[in-house]
């Protein structure tokens, strides 16, 4: 979805870190930052293809921590800053089918990749953020996380909770000190890791996906939208948050998903 409209210069001489930023809602997020005028650096496991040259790409595994430092290291010596840190890799690499279908590696492995890969980029970029007294934190999170399905996601959801709760607390530990941190949480989003997962759910339940957006829909309800979020909706949103015009937020979960939540 092509946004004409940003012709905006308010993130000129802001570099912004978008972790998962070669696909879906971190490619997105990673566009609109450009646009608005921020130096954007992409991390992924694989290179960007052609459509990502514009940014610069380090490599990285982030649910492994030497690989984080790496990064990091990396990220500093040719970028010196980073002002704006979209943490938005993640996703459910998990097996459906509840509790009893998981195992320890399963759990960890999911811990690592939505929850532990902020914790520590974070602690890595606050340092230079806090000396600058300035910055911003963003933490894609899911509704999964006030919203669990038991079926699906049941690490997912509890790694998401628990960044959910991470983020508040680093929001209130450094809001006196110019760095903002904020969550946003969309619910169902337009992306190949949501294609992704549900083809893989159909295949365990040995269904189709619209058989698995059956059971999906019959546990957290009809979306009020009636569609899913794409990508850019996302982007827009997070663009706005890391921008001046939001400096009175912070310690925020902003929800993205179309009115699906059932609650106030
Ligand atoms: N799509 C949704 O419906 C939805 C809803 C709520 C929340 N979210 C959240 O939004 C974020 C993005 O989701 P998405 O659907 O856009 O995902 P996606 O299409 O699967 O893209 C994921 C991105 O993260 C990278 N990535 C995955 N594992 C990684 C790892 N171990 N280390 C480094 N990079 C890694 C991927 O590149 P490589 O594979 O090359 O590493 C890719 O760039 C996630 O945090 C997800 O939980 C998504």
């Amino acid at each position: 979805m092509e946004n004409n409209q940003i012709n905006n210069t308010e993130l000129e001489g802001k570099v912004a870190l978008v972790t998962g930023g070669t696909k879906g809602i971190g490619k997105a997020i990673a566009d609109r930052l450009a646009q608005a005028g921020a130096k954007v650096i992409v991390t992924a496991r694989n290179n960007p293809n052609e459509g990502n040259l514009k940014h610069a790409f380090v490599p990285a595994d982030l649910s492994n921590a030497a690989d984080v430092e790496r990064a990091v290291k990396e990220i500093n010596e040719k970028f010196g800053k980073v002002d704006i840190l979209v943490n938005n890799a993640g996703g459910m690499t998990n097996p459906g089918g509840g509790h009893s279908a998981l195992t320890d590696q399963n759990w960890e492995d999911t811990l690592q990749l939505n929850l532990l890969a902020a914790v520590r980029l974070d602690r890595a970029l606050l340092p230079q953020m806090l000396e600058q007294q300035a910055g911003v934190i963003i933490h894609i999170s899911s509704t999964s996380a006030l919203f669990p399905v038991w079926e699906s996601n049941m690490p997912y959801s509890a790694a998401k909770a628990a960044l959910n709760s991470y983020s508040k607390s680093l929001a209130a530990e450094v809001a006196g000190k110019g760095v903002r941190v904020l969550t946003v949480s969309p619910g169902p989003v337009n992306t190949e890791g949501m294609q992704a997962f549900l083809q893989d759910l159909a295949k365990q339940y040995g269904t189709t996906t619209a058989g698995v957006i059956e059971l999906m829909t019959a546990r957290i309800g009809v979306t009020p939208m009636g569609r899913m979020a794409e990508p850019e909706e996302v982007a827009d949103l997070v663009q706005f948050l890391v921008s001046p015009k939001a400096a009175y937020l912070t310690g925020a979960n902003y929800i993205i998903d179309g009115g699906n939540l059932p609650v106030v």
